[in-house]
C-alpha cells in the first residue's frame, strides 16, 4: 500500500542525504558516491519536485572555475530535462579544516571572511537557480571548551554574518530569503542556535529579521528531547516556518537522520496534521516544500537508497490520508469539544473587558469552586487513542 508522489506534493532532497556514502566515524563509507545529474533524474523519476544542495555537493572544494562551470552546465540542463526544481540551497562551512573552529563564529577573523565570501559566491549560484530559501546550519558554529569560546562575542559575529548576508541578497535584488537550521550538538559539542526556541530568539534580535527565519530539523529537536511538533507550531505562531527538514530520530542520542517515520511515528502524524491542516482551531498551514535531511542507512546498497527516497515520501504521503480522516471524523470533532481544545481559541479576557472588570468579577476567583472544576476530566486519553486509530489506519473513511 504505498504512495506514489507527484510534483504537486512538492518532495525535495538534498543531494547529500541520497548522496551519502555512508561513512561514519567508525568506517569507511559502503557505498560509492552518486553523481549529482543521476542523483536529478533518479528523484525525478520516483515523483519528487526538487533538490537541494550545498555548494561543495555540486562543485567539490576548490574546483578551477572551467570545472565549476561545467559542473553548473550539466546540472542545469539535467534540471531542465526533468523539471526538477531548486527550491533552497546552504553552504558547506563545516568540511574543510579551515572550519574546525567555526565558519561565521570562528575565532580566527579571517576565516570568517572566507566565510562570508564562500556563502555569497553560493547565493549567487542559488539566485540563478531560482531558490527562494537559503539555508544555513552551523554545523561548526560551537565548542568544546567553555574556555575557547566567548559566546556572547560568537553570539555578536553570528549577528554580524547573518546581517551582512541579508544585506548583500537584498542589494543584489534577490528574492531569497534566509532559514536559520537549530542543532543542539554534533558535530561540535555544543552549538551556538541549538533549537528552535534559542534561534527565534537570536532571530528577533536581527537587523534584517523579516528576512530570517527558521529550517528546522525533526531529529534535532528530538536530540535535545524536545517535542518538535511544539516547536513547529511555535516557529509557526512567530511566522517564521520558511522551511523544514523532514527525517526520523529515536530519541536523544547522535543524529540519526533516518527516513521520515521511522523514529518517532505519532509525533510524525501530528507534524503532518499541523503541516498540511495547520492549528486545531485555525490558521495558516504550512505551504513549503517538504524537505527531506535524512541518510539512508549505511547497510543499504544503492538499491536500497532509492527506496529509502521514496519511502520518506510515502510514508509523508500515508500521514497525511490519515491526518485528513483524522480531521474530518465527527467523532474526533466530538472528543475535541469534550477536551475543550475549541475553548483555547477564546481570549481568556471578554471583548472590551478591563483589567478592573476582571478584578471585579466575583465569578473568577471569590465564588469560582475550584474543586468542582478541578474534578473534571478532559477526555485527553480517549482524543489520543482516536488518533492513535487513525495513524493505523483503523478508522478508515
Ligand atoms: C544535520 C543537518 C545537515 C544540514 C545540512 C544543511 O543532519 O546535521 O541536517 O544535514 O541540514 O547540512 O546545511
Ligand atoms: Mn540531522
Ligand atoms: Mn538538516
Amino acid at each position: 500500500m504505498t504512495r506514489k508522489p507527484t510534483p504537486e506534493d512538492r518532495f525535495a532532497f538534498g543531494l547529500w542525504t541520497v548522496g551519502w556514502p555512508a561513512q561514519d566515524t567508525f568506517g569507511v563509507g559502503t557505498r560509492p558516491p552518486l553523481d549529482p545529474v543521476e542523483t536529478v533524474q533518479r528523484l525525478a523519476d520516483l515523483g519528487a519536485y526538487g533538490v537541494t544542495f550545498h555548494d561543495d555537493d555540486l562543485i567539490p572544494f576548490g574546483s578551477p572555475d572551467t570545472e565549476r562551470d561545467r559542473l553548473i552546465f550539466r546540472f542545469k540542463k539535467a534540471l531542465e530535462a526533468t523539471g526538477m526544481v531548486v527550491p533552497t540551497a546552504t553552504t558547506n562551512l563545516f568540511n574543510h579544516p579551515v572550519f574546525k573552529d567555526g565558519g561565521f563564529t570562528s575565532n580566527d577573523r579571517s576565516v570568517r571572511r572566507f566565510a562570508l565570501r564562500k556563502v555569497m559566491r553560493n547565493i549567487d549560484l542559488a539566485a540563478e537557480l531560482g531558490a527562494s530559501t537559503y539555508v544555513m546550519w552551523g554545523g561548526r558554529e560551537g565548542a568544546e571548551s567553555d574556555a575557547a569560546k566567548d559566546v556572547v562575542a560568537a553570539l555578536e559575529r553570528y549577528r554580524e554574518a547573518v546581517d551582512t548576508l541579508a544585506q548583500y541578497v537584498t542589494e543584489q535584488g534577490y528574492g531569497l530569503r534566509f532559514a536559520l537550521e537549530p542543532k543542539p550538538n554534533e558535530p561540535r559539542g555544543d552549538l551556538l542556535l541549538p533549537t528552535i526556541g534559542h534561534a527565534l530568539g537570536f532571530i528577533s534580535s536581527l537587523q534584517y529579521s523579516h528576512m530570517v527565519g527558521l529550517n528546522p530539523e525533526v531529529g534535532h529537536e528530538q536530540m535535545a528531547g524536545l517535542n518538535f511538533v511544539h516547536g513547529i507550531a511555535q516557529a509557526m505562531w512567530h511566522g517564521k516556518l520558511f522551511h523544514i527538514d523532514l527525517n526520523g530520530q529515536r530519541s536523544v542520542k547522535f543524529d540519526q537522520d533516518l527516513v521520515f517515520g521511522h523514529g518517532d511515528l505519532l509525533n510524525a502524524f501530528f507534524l503532518v496534521d499541523l503541516l498540511e491542516h495547520g492549528p486545531l482551531n485555525g490558521g495558516p498551514a504550512y505551504d513549503g516544500p517538504r524537505h527531506f535531511d535524512y541518510k539512508p542507512l549505511r547497510t543499504e546498497d544503492i538499491d536500497g537508497v532509492w527506496a529509502s527516497a521514496a519511502a520518506n515520501m510515502s510514508t509523508y504521503l500515508l500521514l497525511k490520508e490519515r491526518a485528513a480522516a483524522f480531521r474530518a471524523d465527527p467523532e474526533v470533532q466530538e472528543a475535541l469539544a469534550t477536551t475543550r481544545v475549541p475553548e483555547l481559541a477564546e481570549p481568556t479576557l471578554a471583548p472590551g473587558e478591563s483589567l478592573q472588570d476582571l478584578v471585579a468579577d466575583r465569578s473568577a476567583y471569590e465564588d469560582y469552586d475550584a474543586d468542582a472544576v478541578g474534578e473534571r476530566g478532559y477526555g485527553v486519553v480517549a482524543l489520543n487513542q482516536l488518533a492513535v486509530e487513525h495513524a493505523l489506519g483503523a478508522r478508515l473513511p
